[in-house]
């Protein structure tokens, strides 16, 4: 597919078919995601790559993580919190490292990670698999960081939900960025 084509095609896909992902497939995106620019190359992305029963073990904690902070939520709720994980075959939840040296900023590490996340959306748009940057609670969540093997203090910027789309989806037209957009000569 054309970049252009791939741009324009890419939309936010939550509904998947169970069907498993193929490991080269997945192997496939990473290597895109990888591409991103990165500032002094020190590469700040962790991809950490969840599908069969990983995904209830992350959808355990986040209910566990729930109960926690709020006891009294009912199990219905809770339930509903379990089972979030389970909505696609494979999730990528991308981890930010720390800057280590000085001369790094931790925006900067943050735009390199959010960069490769959006290759590898691209790369799945191209690839004919839906996908979805999912964050809310969960990527705040130092339990839900701790079982991903990030720290306390990395940003976990989200989980790419993906899979096989399932049924039609019509990509709306999005704003242009006329209004979003200053000219300097
Ligand atoms: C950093 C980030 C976090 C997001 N988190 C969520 C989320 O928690 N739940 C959700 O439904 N969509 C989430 N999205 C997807 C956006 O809602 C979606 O990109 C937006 O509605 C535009 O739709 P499109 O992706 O089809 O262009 C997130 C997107 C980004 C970039």
């Amino acid at each position: 597919m054309d970049l252009f084509d791939t741009v324009y095609q890419r939309q936010s896909i939550g509904k998947v078919k169970p069907d498993p992902v193929p490991q080269h497939i997945i192997e496939q995106l990473l290597s895109a995601a990888v591409q991103a620019p990165n500032h002094h190359r020190v590469r700040p992305w962790r991809f950490i790559v969840l599908s069969g029963a990983a995904r209830q073990r992350l959808g355990d904690v986040m209910a566990e993580s729930k109960r926690l902070s709020a006891p009294e939520t009912p199990d219905a709720v809770l339930d509903v919190e379990r089972s979030r994980p389970l909505r696609s075959p494979v999730i990528i939840a991308i981890g930010v490292d720390k800057p280590s040296e000085p001369k790094v900023l931790e925006v900067e590490n943050i735009c390199a990670a959010a960069a490769a996340a959006e290759n590898l959306l691209l790369a799945a748009t191209d690839l004919g698999l839906g996908a979805m940057w999912r964050t809310g609670p969960a990527a705040l969540d130092p339990r839900v960081k701790e079982f991903l093997g990030l720290a306390p203090d990395q940003h976990l910027i989200g989980f790419i939900y993906m899979g096989y789309p399932e049924g039609e989806h019509i990509r709306q037209d999005r704003p242009g960025f006329a209004d979003r957009t200053t000219w300097l000569d």
